[in-house]
């Protein structure tokens, strides 16, 4: 049996988990959290807000799904690892946000840390086995989202339901957004670089309509692995819930005779700037990574409230990134200040946007 708290059980990674502990009879549920919404009965311990990791220190799970959105789930992440419980990792934001801490701790607690992001598993999976020096560089792919293929002036007047409308994907509100904008490949850029310790001039994002490969994998001989599946997200999130098992999903296998086709194009860096301004806090390190974290948060809920417009996202993390200096991220505090003032910083970006 393996005991899981599911954090953030009422979102979308958390209902699909919820689906695969339900068909698993070895998963068992132990504590379920919320950040609002009402989950009483959905495991023997439950918590809506507040300090998930007391909700963590009452379960003593075996494994830890962090579903939560945002930065609001690093917390929970530093309690796995620390601790060296396995954590099935969701919250991108916590890593992004806090990489190094994050890693020093998964080195003290020495605990497995498996990605549930799509793409991350797919590279998890194509890398198992393989020494760091037979690596030449990772791939992760994109799907565009619902504005590939746009110029930024047909991007002036696209509202929250146009870019709410992912073409292959369904997922909650603030990643759905991220993957209109490419700030979510961004997000995934830096994890990368944490997950798989790979330099970012080695990580490389290509366009890939259809959402079928997942991650590829160059090695040094000339060969490269590809991660294929049908894009749902109950194949990674069993993954890492059963591994070092491979249970049985309802997602069917892919049909490569009906007409498979696999189209791959670069990314649109002019229309699309968060992608490269991610990549430029990861390669500037330290608290640079938490700043474009934190002010795109600020920025896609001023935009899903109707007070940003779309191509304001951008604008604002620009801003906050030019108004918060980088700085080390030597501890959690650190991390803290730093996700404050780049908050800060985003919403007056915000304001002065909305007066102009
Ligand atoms: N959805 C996907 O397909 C997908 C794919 C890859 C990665 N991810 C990542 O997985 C994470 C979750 O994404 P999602 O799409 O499932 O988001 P979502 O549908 O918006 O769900 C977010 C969950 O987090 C909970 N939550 C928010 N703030 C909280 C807090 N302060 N304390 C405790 N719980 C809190 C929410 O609870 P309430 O409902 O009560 O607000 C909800 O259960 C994100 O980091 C996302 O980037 C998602």
């Amino acid at each position: 049996m393996k005991n899981i708290a599911l954090l953030g059980a009422t979102g979308s990674i958390g209902r699909q988990a919820l689906e695969v502990i339900e068909a698993q009879p070895e998963l068992e549920l132990v504590a379920a959290a919320s950040g609002s919404r009402p989950i009483d009965g959905l495991a023997p311990l439950t918590q809506v807000g507040g300090d998930l990791t007391e909700l963590l220190e009452r379960a003593q799970p075996d494994l830890v799904l962090n579903a939560v959105v945002g930065f609001a789930g690093l917390p929970a992440t530093l309690w796995a690892l620390e601790r060296g419980v396995t954590l099935a990792l969701a919250n991108k934001e916590s890593l992004v946000a806090a990489g190094d801490l994050a890693l020093a701790a998964r080195e003290r607690g020495g605990g497995l840390l498996l990605p549930v992001d799509s793409e991350h598993s797919a590279l998890f999976q194509c890398l198992e086995g393989r020494a760091a020096a037979e690596v030449g560089s990772l791939v992760l792919t994109a799907s565009g989202g619902p504005f590939r293929g746009h110029t930024r002036d047909e991007l002036v007047d696209v509202g929250p339901d146009d870019a709410l409308a992912h073409p292959t994907w369904s997922m909650g509100r603030k990643i759905t957004v991220d993957s209109a904008t490419l700030a979510n490949k961004g997000l995934e850029l830096i994890e990368a670089h944490y997950l798989f310790d790979v330099p970012y001039d080695r990580v490389d994002v290509v366009v890939h309509p259809s959402s079928i490969v997942h991650g590829v994998v160059r090695f040094r001989d000339g060969a490269s692995l590809a991660h294929l599946g049908h894009p749902d997200m109950r194949v990674p999130i069993s993954f890492a819930l059963t591994y070092p098992q491979r249970a049985a999903t309802p997602v069917p296998a892919l049909d490569l005779a009906a007409g498979l086709v696999l189209e791959f194009e670069a990314p649109d860096l002019e229309t699309f700037p968060l992608l490269r301004l991610a990549r430029e806090a990861g390669e500037h390190g330290g608290t640079g990574p938490c700043v474009f974290n934190a002010a795109n948060e600020v920025a896609v809920e001023a935009f899903l409230d109707g007070r940003l417009s779309f191509l304001g996202i951008s604008a604002v993390v620009e801003e906050a990134i030019a108004a918060v200096d980088a700085a080390p991220a030597r501890d959690l505090d650190d991390v803290v200040a730093a996700d404050a003032a780049a908050r800060h910083a985003a919403r007056r970006a915000v304001q002065i946007g909305a007066r102009a």
